[in-house]
């Protein structure tokens, strides 16, 4: 029953967790920098970089004693090695293979992205692949048919900004400081469904992919056409969740539609969004399809995601060189697949 140490570091983020095959998770924690990079509007990469040496290694001891394990008794390290800050990264990576090195176990590159589609499995009921997942991130926009770990195909994608990118921006724009995203969400609730309607974009052609950076050039022109009230905001902030939520059920139907699954997958941090669930959770419902999500805490950049996809391409050996080896972008489709 392998034990594995996850460590992510991707961006601004320091987590450490130990993920056990047979008894599931046992320990994670995190320190989030987020407070740190808020006053220059977005991460800085030098400084993130600086903050993961500083945090890493008291979150990587904690797990560690939650878990009651000594680096020896671990079976392996899992990091994250891509995509993502080259800076950050190199600190988990040189972090995991340090210790994986000292402690005589594998240490193992996982791809941030598989980490976040495969995190619903961390929950007591994981769907069983072939599904359709979504990964909605800051960074990426992406629907994947996932036949098997490691078997993924890229159906379709954000050709501009990721869908966490724009609730980012468009929170900006609307003078909710950074990261605006979930309190973009929240103000969005407060809105009037009747007030504002932005447009559904590249729904109306066939294809998959997306472009979600007009939206937030459709909510500056209409503020600045509005009276500029609490109210006009909040009806706003309403029309533009609407609009990706609804942006989002359109290609997700036609992605189960061309693929023939009957499970769907939400994955990354704009999973978090409970208008998004629910808009999804009905289109699954009607046509007689699942949609499945990591908890709420897992949805975001987490170490129990990297030490989950260690743990499972552990048990098929699937081991990396001594080298440290980190890349800013990583292509999920080219990873390496696994036997069933
Ligand atoms: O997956 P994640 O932690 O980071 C990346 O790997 O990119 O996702 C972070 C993104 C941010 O853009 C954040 O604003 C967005 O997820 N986000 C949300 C919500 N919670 C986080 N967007 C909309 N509604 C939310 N509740
Ligand atoms: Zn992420």
């Amino acid at each position: 029953m392998p034990a594995v140490l996850g460590v992510e570091t991707s961006c601004d983020e320091s987590a450490a967790a130990v993920y056990d095959t047979q008894r599931g998770l046992l320990s994670h924690a995190l320190y989030s920098q987020v407070d740190e990079h808020a006053r220059y509007g977005g991460v800085v990469p030098e400084l993130a970089a600086r903050d993961h040496v500083r945090k890493l290694p008291g979150l990587i001891r904690q797990v560690l004693e939650q878990a009651d394990l000594r680096p020896a008794q671990l079976d392996a390290v899992a990091y994250t090695a891509g995509p993502g800050l080259v800076g950050a990264l190199l600190v988990g990576a040189s972090t995991g293979r340090a210790l994986a090195y000292a402690a005589g176990i594998p240490a193992l590159a996982v791809h941030h992205m598989e980490g976040h589609l495969l995190a619903p499995l961390l929950e007591p009921d994981a769907p069983e692949p072939p599904f359709v997942a979504l990964l909605v991130s800051g960074g990426h926009t992406q629907l994947v048919a996932v036949r098997g770990l490691g078997r993924y195909e890229l159906l379709g994608q954000s050709l501009d900004d990721a869908a966490g990118e724009a609730f980012d921006k468009t929170a900006k724009l609307l003078g909710l400081g950074y990261p605006g995203g979930p309190a973009l969400a929240a103000l969005a609730e407060t809105g009037s469904p009747d007030t504002f309607r932005l447009s559904r974009p590249m729904t109306n052609r066939p294809g998959l992919d997306f472009s979600f950076s007009g939206l937030k050039t459709q909510v500056l022109t209409t503020w600045e056409q509005s009276d500029q009230s609490e109210r006009s905001k909040a009806d706003l902030a309403h029309a533009f969740q609407e609009a990706v939520a609804d942006t989002l059920r359109i290609k997700c139907a036609r992605a189960l539609d061309q693929t023939g699954f009957d499970r769907l997958v939400v994955a990354g941090g704009v999973g978090a969004n409970r208008r998004l669930r629910h808009v999804l959770d009905h289109m699954t419902k009607q046509r007689g399809a699942r949609c499945y999500y990591p908890g709420f805490e897992f949805c975001t950049d987490n170490a129990a995601m990297i030490a989950l996809v260690g743990a499972l391409r552990l048990t098929q050996a699937d081991r990396d060189e001594l080298a440290v080896d980190v890349r800013a972008r990583w292509d999920l489709t080219t990873l390496k697949p696994v036997a069933a």
